[in-house]
């Protein structure tokens, strides 16, 4: 329960802690009490002392004696028994008082103040002021010794203690109820909360928590809640808008074979009609191949499915080969490759190699003609960045905002050859990010550049 409630677990505390004050006040106070009772005691013990002694002292012959032996009675039955004096001596008959309880030793006590438990459990403690009287005229020294019985103070300090026990018991009580209380009624914002949270749905739009109506100690957390539903909401649009845009580009390719395939069906063809359509729709059907495979690849990158075969590699090197796989587009359009600069990178060869070639081969399709396109490859402290430069129009800033999103193309048309859909971009993405980076792209002055870092890591 204590574990699961945050209400029950302050009031735990809130218990814990008022146990552990009112024990240290009810100590203190009992403490402090019982000090100041005894020495009451001690004074009234004094009090009767000096009340008697002069009495003593000045009695000296055995006529004397006998006077006081009779005033000694009286005071010792006056009270109820409860103050008792005796006299003790070498000479038994200057021995005076009532019985002595066994527990005492009259003898053995020293002079000054000294306390006596009784036998008797129920019985509480004398109290003893003794002292030693030195011998005059007839009479021998003489040991005269006071004793008051605590029973009343004793009695006061238990009654008290009593009452602050209970009153401890019942405050302890009501402060855990109080607190249960008090910490339920504060959780209140915290339920609000989650009653908002619940109202959520996922893909409906422009939900938010309400942060007006939270404390100010919830603000931060409803904050990052509302931050995480921009980000969903985000998310949510975009695979909307790519589900369409799979459709839609799925259906181009499908339209056509199916158109194809209705005209072929609807007469009698030459084989070599037959031949002619059956090639068109292998253009089509590789189209649509690329697509899946394209968004295959995607999905495995960002779901971080690569079994990534890791090696230290010259991005050089790589960067060489890649253009020597693109080598038939490049000349098609007079085109040379410049590498400029190197790095070491510890990369999955196949997967950078793939990330180069896209940006190569949109390089080689938007660079202007006979013109050189450029890999810059530069490596500073944190990241490798690799760049494909080449000279062509100004793309607007509005485009390159988004030219990595998947599917997203400048002319917008749909109808390219069988490898250019738009995934190339979101695919270089994807890889900068399964490698630590990310991409970068800039237009200015007719050259464009697009390119990724790789962050630069001990072998992971
Ligand atoms: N070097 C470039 N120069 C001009 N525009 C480019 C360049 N590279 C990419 N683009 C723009 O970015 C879009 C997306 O590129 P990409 O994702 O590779 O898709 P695709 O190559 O299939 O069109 C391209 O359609 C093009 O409009
Ligand atoms: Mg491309």
């Amino acid at each position: 329960m204590f574990r699961k409630s945050i209400s029950a677990r302050l009031a735990l505390m809130f218990t814990v802690a008022t146990v552990s004050m009112a024990l240290a006040y009810a100590v203190c106070l009992r403490v402090t009490l019982q000090e100041s009772l005894e020495k009451q005691m001690h004074n009234e013990l004094q009090f009767r002392y000096s009340l008697v002694e002069p009495m003593i002292v000045s009695r000296a012959s055995a006529y004397d004696w006998q006077l006081l032996k009779a005033k000694f009675v009286n005071l010792s039955t006056s009270e109820g028994g409860r103050v008792q004096y005796w006299i003790i001596s070498d000479d038994p008959f200057y021995h005076l008082g009532g019985p002595v309880p066994q527990a005492v030793n009259l003898r053995a006590l020293e002079d000054g103040f000294s306390k006596v438990d009784l036998p008797d459990a129920k019985k509480c403690p004398l109290f003893l002021m003794t002292s030693t009287l030195p011998a005059s005229g007839n009479r021998p020294a003489l040991r005269y010794v006071v004793a008051i019985d605590s029973t009343p103070y004793m009695g006061t300090l238990e009654e008290f203690t009593r009452v602050l026990l209970f009153i401890t018991f019942f405050g302890v009580i009501m402060v855990a109820l109080l607190g249960y209380w008090i910490s339920r009624a504060g959780m209140k914002p915290i339920k609000a909360l989650s009653a908002q949270s619940h109202q959520l749905v996922p893909g409906k739009q422009k939900q938010r928590l309400c942060i007006d109506s939270l404390p100010e100690e919830l603000h931060a957390l409803a904050e990052a809640f509302n931050g995480v539903l921009v980000r969903q909401e985000k998310a949510w649009e975009q695979l909307e808008s790519f589900n369409a845009d799979v459709a839609h580009e799925l259906k181009t390719p499908l339209t056509n074979l199916i158109g194809q395939t209705q005209l072929a069906l609807s007469r009698d063809r030459s084989v070599e009609q037959l031949q002619n359509m059956l090639g068109s729709n292998l253009e089509e059907l590789e189209r649509m191949s690329s697509i899946i495979n394209d968004m295959l690849f995607l999905s495995h990158a960002q779901t971080g499915k690569f079994a990534a075969q890791m090696a230290q590699v010259s991005l050089r090197n790589e960067s060489q080969k890649a253009a020597e796989y693109l080598e038939p587009s490049l000349t098609e359009r007079h085109l040379s490759v410049r590498i400029n600069g190197d790095a070491t990178a510890y990369v999955d060869r196949r997967l950078f190699t793939r990330s180069l070639a896209n940006l190569l081969s949109n390089g080689s399709r938007y660079a202007r003609e006979g013109s050189t396109i450029d890999i810059n490859i530069v490596q500073s402290e944190r990241f490798i960045s690799v760049s494909v430069l080449n000279e062509g129009a100004e793309i607007e800033s509005y485009h390159l905002e988004r030219l990595f999103e998947r599917f997203y193309r400048v002319d917008g048309s749909r109808t390219q050859s069988s490898s250019n859909h738009g995934l190339g971009l979101s695919i270089v993405k994807a890889i900068a990010q399964v490698h630590g980076g990310d991409v970068f792209v800039n237009s200015r002055d007719g050259v464009n550049t697009f390119g990724f870092t790789l962050a630069v890591a001990e072998k992971r």
